[in-house]
């Protein structure tokens, strides 16, 4: 394990996801072991990281023991909830609980209580829901104090009238091999005044010596969502389908899994995800995300979804895989807001990027300026559409053919302007090679530049 943590380290620093602002988000790799060891890592890197060793490694640190699960494929399906977790709707009611916390030891000279549960591990769902009208915050952990088990859940509390509290219960629910948590409050009486809310913080504490959960989902609208410590090369903690849903709260993330769905709203959604799919659906709030995507066999397709309405998307997203074929399939969708992606491989360095790969991009916005990042071996089409603005290709000053087969860079541009077209691809005669077509980009705003680099 630890040999595919360091690797995996390795494989990301050509990528530089380093914390461009502390604490803005960018979390990332752990600076300290990377500082001890980086030249190690460096002649270690160059030795290990071949194709067959990345697709390895991958596969260790990921799924080491087979799925039993069949591949979520909700972003097909539409865009409304994509966090939503239907299993949920049997814990709903606090009458089908195994048992509530029982609030009596509360009293009256004191602002809030705390209660704790454990739940499996080995769920096949972990989930924590609320019905009512309370908020509070969510925070995944990693437990310091259990290595092996159980999950630790510490709820507490917080409120000004013991009155308030009593009309709340956190029950502990599940069936067969699921279990969570669910937080109820009676609905609140038509006059009743909104800081009436008893709030609510759920600290879950993962056992620092499980390295693999299956499920894990979260329907909590007002709660805001903190998840940092999961994004960590060193010390992987990979999860099957993580469903994180609010509203009116901020999710910030660090997670990885083989697919992730992120649902707010009025709310900005940060972090650094690693998986096959990711799907992430905000408004009126910026979307700011690392998506590293893997590819998962040879010929498979990894997705990413990122919606939001009002607010800057920007991200980095990157596939790699140790399979040919691979592609990656980017919708991007905001408005009144610009867009930046940055879509980079790692294609300086020994690794191999994801071998004949195809990338197809539907970016749009409006009144907001795009910019959008291609990777060298990008061939395919262009399509960019915009408004009083100029929609232009920028190649890059490297003109060295990545595959190292002497060939050029072309674009073909078959129309200019406001609205651009063309192709762009590799070639030793300026013609475009037969039969490669492994991409096609398309971005539209509306008065204001785009600009696609490549
Ligand atoms: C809970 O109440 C105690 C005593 O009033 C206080 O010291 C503590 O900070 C409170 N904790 C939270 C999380 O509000
Ligand atoms: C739960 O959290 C409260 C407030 O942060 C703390 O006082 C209490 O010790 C915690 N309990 C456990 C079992 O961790
Ligand atoms: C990838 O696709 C190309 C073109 O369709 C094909 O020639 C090649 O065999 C494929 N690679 C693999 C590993 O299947
Ligand atoms: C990549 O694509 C080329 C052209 O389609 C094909 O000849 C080659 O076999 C492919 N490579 C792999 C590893 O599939
Ligand atoms: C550019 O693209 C057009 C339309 O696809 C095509 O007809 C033309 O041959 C291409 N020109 C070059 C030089 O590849």
């Amino acid at each position: 394990m630890h040999l595919a943590s360091t690797s995996l380290l390795a494989m990301m620093n050509p990528v530089d996801y380093s914390p461009a602002e502390p604490g803005k988000g960018a979390l990332l790799l752990d600076p300290q072991p990377a500082t001890h060891t980086t030249s190690r890592l460096r002649t270690f890197r160059r030795r290990i990281l071949s194709g067959t060793a990345l697709c390895f490694l991958l596969g260790l640190v990921f799924w080491c023991h087979p799925l039993t699960v069949g591949r979520p494929n909700e972003l097909a399906q539409g865009s409304v909830g994509i966090a939503v977790d239907p299993r949920l709707e049997a814990y709903q009611n606090p009458e089908n609980a195994k048992y509530c916390a029982d609030w009596s030891p509360a009293v009256e000279a004191r602002d809030n209580v705390s209660v704790t549960f454990e739940l499996p591990t080995e769920a096949d769902l972990l989930f924590f829901l609320s019905r009512g009208p309370v908020s509070g915050g969510i925070d995944l952990v990693r437990s310091t104090s259990s290595s092996t088990g159980p999950v630790e859940v510490n709820v507490t509390a917080t409120y000004h009238d013991i009155g308030d509290l009593r009309r709340t219960k956190v029950c502990r629910m599940g069936a067969a091999d699921e279990h969570g948590l669910l937080i109820w409050a009676e609905p609140r009486h038509p006059h009743g005044h909104p800081t009436q809310n008893v709030q609510f913080t759920i600290i879950v504490a993962l056992p620092i010596g499980v390295q693999s959960y299956k499920d894990l989902t979260t329907d909590l609208a007002r709660f805001a969502h903190t998840t940092m410590d999961f994004f960590d090369w060193w010390s992987p903690v990979s999860f099957e389908v993580i469903r994180l849903r609010t509203s009116d709260a901020a999710i910030h993330s660090g997670l990885m899994g083989r697919a992730l769905f992120i649902q707010t709203s009025n709310a900005d959604v940060q972090g650094n995800f690693a998986g096959y799919e990711l799907g992430v659906q905000t408004s009126n709030a910026p979307i700011q995300v690392a998506a590293i995507m893997f590819g998962e066999n040879v010929g498979s397709e990894s997705r990413v979804q990122l919606k939001t309405s009002n607010g800057a998307i920007d991200v980095d997203m990157v596939l790699l895989s140790g399979y040919a074929n691979n592609t990656l399939r980017a919708v991007v969708q905001t408005s009144a807001a610009p867009i930046t992606i940055n879509r980079r491989l790692a294609n300086k360095d020994p690794i191999e990027p994801a071998i004949n790969s195809s990338f197809f991009l539907d970016a749009s916005t409006s009144l907001g300026a795009a910019s959008v990042q291609l990777y060298p071996e990008y061939e395919g089409t262009y399509d960019l559409q915009t408004s009083s603005a100029p929609a232009e290709v920028w190649e890059g000053t490297k003109t060295e053919d990545p595959l190292g087969k002497g060939r050029h860079r072309t674009v073909n541009k078959t129309l200019d302007g406001e609205h651009a077209q063309g192709s762009m691809f590799w070639s030793r005669d300026g013609e475009p090679p037969e039969g490669v077509r492994r991409g096609a980009v398309k971005i539209i705003t509306s008065k204001s530049p785009i600009v696609l680099f490549w």
